[in-house]
């Protein structure tokens, strides 16, 4: 990753609540001009992780930075914030709202205007300036505060489940504007429960369970953790083959899956040759950030998150 400047770190952060630790020492560091994903699921200490390194809560312990600053609420105005729970004034227009989001981190509010106009036009959008937020469906105004988290030109924005409640269009637009922010080298975090979204838009993700960081690096790095998948399917049931499936090979509707077995691809299919197996199909898959997520944050977690391919529920 070379020389990069650090845009937000954690050090040992913990967070009790009523004596109870909703984060127990979570460490990380976010990347300048990377898109960092929290993943975990509910109530793993996301929320409560990125609260303390805004600077909107404190920590018990640890400490954190922000774009430099030890203090979070400091580097404020350079930092757009959506928060988990999303609210706008209903009876405020669109265009007003994003002007008025800007306002609170320094905008003036002819300029915000200007910028909220210009914001939902670039989108074509141009038609919800003049609409109050009650008139707008819940995409419609999470999109209207998306903008306003942008609005004053953040060197980092920090996006809280930002696709919860979005349809699966409006969830490609926003991986689009995820994208577009840090392609002007804006520095994303975002926190989520799918999977999915991280491993299409992350270069790093930091994978949260039961309040600690169970992971910490690069989307590569996470699926490197575990061997390649084989799925095959023979003509013979059994003979000396067999001896090449790992103890913990599975058959799930007729296919074998297992671990690719020390050595690589080649003595193994050898040994299916030599071994009289007769290949109906074979193919060898890298497992995806989903496989990762259960090995290391474990089968408890994955379910949390509602992810589980159905296929392995039934196994
Ligand atoms: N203000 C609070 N007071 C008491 N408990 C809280 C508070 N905020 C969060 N918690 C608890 O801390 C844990 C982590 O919550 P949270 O950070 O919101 O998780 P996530 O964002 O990963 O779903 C949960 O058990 C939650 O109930
Ligand atoms: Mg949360």
């Amino acid at each position: 990753m070379g020389e990069r400047a650090i845009a937000a770190e954690a050090r040992q952060l913990v967070k009790l609540f009523d004596g109870k630790r909703a984060v127990d020492g979570v460490s990380l560091t976010v990347p300048e001009g990377s898109i960092t994903g929290i993943l975990g699921p509910n109530g793993a200490g996301k929320t409560t992780t990125l609260r303390m390194m805004l600077g909107i809560i404190d920590p018990t312990s640890g400490s954190r930075s922000l774009l430099g600053h030890d203090r979070p609420l400091e580097a404020a105005r350079q930092v757009g914030y959506l928060p988990e729970e999303r609210g706008l004034y209903p009876a405020m227009l669109a265009a007003e709202a994003i002007a008025f989001m800007g306002a609170l981190r320094g905008v003036p509010i002819a300029e915000g205007r200007r910028r909220a106009v210009a914001l939902l036009k670039d989108r074509g959008h141009e038609n919800w300036a003049k609409r109050p937020i009650r008139t707008l469906s819940k995409g419609m105004a999470q999109t209207v505060q998306l903008l306003g988290t942008i609005i004053h030109k953040p060197r980092l924005i920090v996006l809280d489940e930002p696709f919860a409640g979005l349809d699966a269009l409006n969830q490609e637009k926003l991986e689009q504007l995820i994208r577009d922010q840090a392609a002007a080298g804006i520095t994303v975090i975002f926190s989520t429960h799918v999977i999915a979204h991280a491993e299409r838009l992350c270069e790093r993700v930091v994978i949260i369970a039961e309040g600690k960081a169970a992971f910490e690096g690069a989307v590569d790095e996470a699926r490197g953790r575990l061997r390649p998948i084989v799925h095959l399917r023979t003509r013979a049931k059994d003979g000396p083959w067999r001896s090449i499936l790992p103890v913990r090979a599975k058959q799930i509707a007729g296919e074998w899956r297992f671990e690719l077995p020390e050595g690589g691809p080649e003595p193994m299919l050898r040994a299916l040759l030599d071994g009289g197996a007769g290949i109906e199909t074979l193919s060898i898959e890298r497992p995806g950030l989903h496989d990762a997520f259960i090995a290391i944050a474990g089968e408890a977690a994955a379910r949390a998150m509602g992810q589980r391919p159905p296929e392995e529920m039934a196994s």
